[in-house]
């Protein structure tokens, strides 16, 4: 089986992470243009940070969901297997989906790097994890600092510039090398399958993925509550909560494919 999956901020709704057009989504409370700009950060960098280290405070206390591990048991039992994911979160990392099969289309929000040169560092907790600079490489001695002091508004040890979270921001370009990744994907094949979870589909780039992935007669299945941008492509639509529907869906695709 050759397997594309995006998803969106619906499949970690029932980890408790808010999602951004929901009837609790940030968006719904937040004007966006005052969070998450690199004007807005420009204008008041304190505030910026005070909502991220809220937001990874949240993320390190919750866990994959049984949507995130069915995505994972997918990714294992597929030939060909690529997760996009606009999330931000780190939860189907954790559930257990390879770097290498998965694209942080939005990038990562443990990640935090300079505003104006290349360098970064990428620290889950002050347990686990290291920091890491840009080459992937591991940089002198895991912090000592605890996630407050990790989280919090700070200067590059380089430049000196602010350091802002790794992820992309309204009117900023998509990661090059991560979009590479996809184009290369949907370039070496289509999919036997799409699934499209969780998200209303809001980007362009999300539905033109999802159509081009399942061309040539691919199944192309929609998990979501309600009804989105994508539904009138999708072959099949699955109107459940993602961590009920996707156990199932994983299960059937599974069994189907070992006939
Ligand atoms: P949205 O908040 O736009 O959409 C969440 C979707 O999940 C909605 O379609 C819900 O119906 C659906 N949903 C809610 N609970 C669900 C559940 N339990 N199971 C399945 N679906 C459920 O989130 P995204 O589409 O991910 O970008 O938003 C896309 C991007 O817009 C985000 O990555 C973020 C945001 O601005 C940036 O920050 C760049």
């Amino acid at each position: 089986m050759r397997v594309l999956v995006l998803t969106g901020a619906g499949v970690s709704a029932e980890s408790g992470i808010p999602t951004f057009r929901g009837k609790d989504g940030y968006w719904r409370n937040f004007d966006p243009a005052k969070l998450a700009t690199p004007e807005a950060f420009a204008r008041d960098p304190q505030l910026i940070w005070d909502w991220y280290r809220e937001r990874r405070e949240r993320i390190r206390n919750a866990r994959p969901n049984a949507a995130h591990e069915a995505i994972a048991r997918l990714a294992q039992h597929s030939k060909d297997f690529l997760l996009v994911t606009q999330n931000v979160d780190d939860l189907h990392a954790r559930a257990g989906v390879p770097a290498q099969k998965m694209v942080q289309i939005h990038g990562n929000i443990f990640v935090t790097r300079c505003s104006r040169c290349d360098w970064r560092a990428e620290r889950r907790d002050a347990k686990t994890s290291n920091i890491r600079d840009h080459t992937g490489l591991v940089r002198g001695r895991p912090s000592t600092a605890t996630n407050e002091e990790h989280d919090r508004l700070s200067t590059c040890p380089h430049c000196t510039a602010l350091m802002r979270p790794g992820v992309v921001w309204f009117g900023e370009q998509l990661p090059w090398n991560e979009l590479e990744r996809v184009e290369n994907f949907l370039d070496s094949g289509a999919c036997d399958v799409v699934i499209v979870a969780g998200t209303t589909a809001t980007f362009g780039y999300i539905i033109d993925w999802a159509i081009r992935g399942s061309r040539d007669a691919g199944e192309l299945i929609e998990v979501n509550p309600e009804e989105t941008q994508l539904t009138r492509f999708a072959t099949r639509l699955v109107r459940k909560p993602a961590a009920t529907a996707l156990p199932q869906i994983v299960e059937d695709l599974i069994n189907r494919s070992a006939l």
